[in-house]
């Protein structure tokens, strides 16, 4: 299965994104992962990226794109992918449209997780990660059993550092003027799934996997 998770920042993209590929066993492409794991390293990538990031600003799409190119290309992509964050401008859906032609694949579809964007300062303020694994979490909707420790693998938890209020602030509003475009781009495509995303995580989870269950067989 071929899917793409859109949303707000703070939607719940990356917490379901986990749910799908370990029920599914697909590769989850989180473009803001890759970018992340790219300054951790100091390549020239991440390099790049991490100024556009620190601001809550979208990477440019000649850079976004090409990073997806190469990782689409790869041989664990064949028989299915989660995009996650990707694509966030019509120019890289366009883009993803020529790469997975190019590749004989076509998108199944694209998930669109819709809340609230009053509850998405809340969310992403509160949201921990935990270093080791990247598990998501959050100190009120979604706490670990101990404090600050990762329930899977007793990593600690912490806060990314774009998830101030100011940056979060920036990213609400670059990523809403791009939202309609692109969801008006995927319902004329007609691949366009809308999830109410503002249910409990388990509720959420139910919703998706009730409409890619019948991918799977
Ligand atoms: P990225 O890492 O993709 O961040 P984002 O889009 O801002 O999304 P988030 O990861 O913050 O939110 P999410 O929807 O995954 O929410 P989560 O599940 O964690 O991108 C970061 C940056 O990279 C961008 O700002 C940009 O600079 C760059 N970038 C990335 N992709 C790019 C692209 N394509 N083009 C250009 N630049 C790009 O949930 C949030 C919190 O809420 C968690 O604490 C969670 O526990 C909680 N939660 C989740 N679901 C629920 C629920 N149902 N009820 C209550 N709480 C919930």
């Amino acid at each position: 299965m071929y899917l793409v998770l859109m949303g707000l920042p703070g939607a719940g993209k990356g917490t379901q994104a986990e749910r799908i590929v370990e029920k599914y066993g697909i590769p989850h492409i989180s473009t803001g992962d890759m970018f992340r794991a790219a300054i951790k390293e100091e390549t020239p990538l991440g390099l790049e990226a991490k100024s556009y990031m620190d601001a809550g600003n979208l990477v440019p799409d000649e850079v976004t794109i090409g990073i997806v190119r190469d990782r689409l290309s790869k041989k664990d992509c064949e028989k299915g992918f989660l995009l996650d964050g990707f694509p966030r401008t019509v120019a890289q859906a366009e883009a993803l449209e020529e790469i997975t032609q190019e590749l004989s694949r076509k998108i199944d579809y694209v998930l669109n997780i819709s809340v609230d964007s009053d509850k998405l300062m809340q969310r992403l303020t509160g949201r921990r990660i935990c270093q080791t694994c990247g598990s998501t979490y959050h100190v009120i909707f979604n706490p670990p059993k101990v404090e600050g420790v990762c329930d899977k693998d007793g990593g600690t938890l912490i806060q990314r550092q774009d998830d101030n209020e100011e940056t979060v602030r920036n990213r609400l509003d670059v990523n809403m003027k791009q939202a309609k475009p692109l969801l008006d781009f995927y319902g004329d495509k007609g691949y366009l799934k809308n999830i109410n995303g503002d249910q409990d995580i388990d509720k959420v989870f139910q919703d998706i996997d009730q409409l890619i269950g019948g991918l799977a067989k």
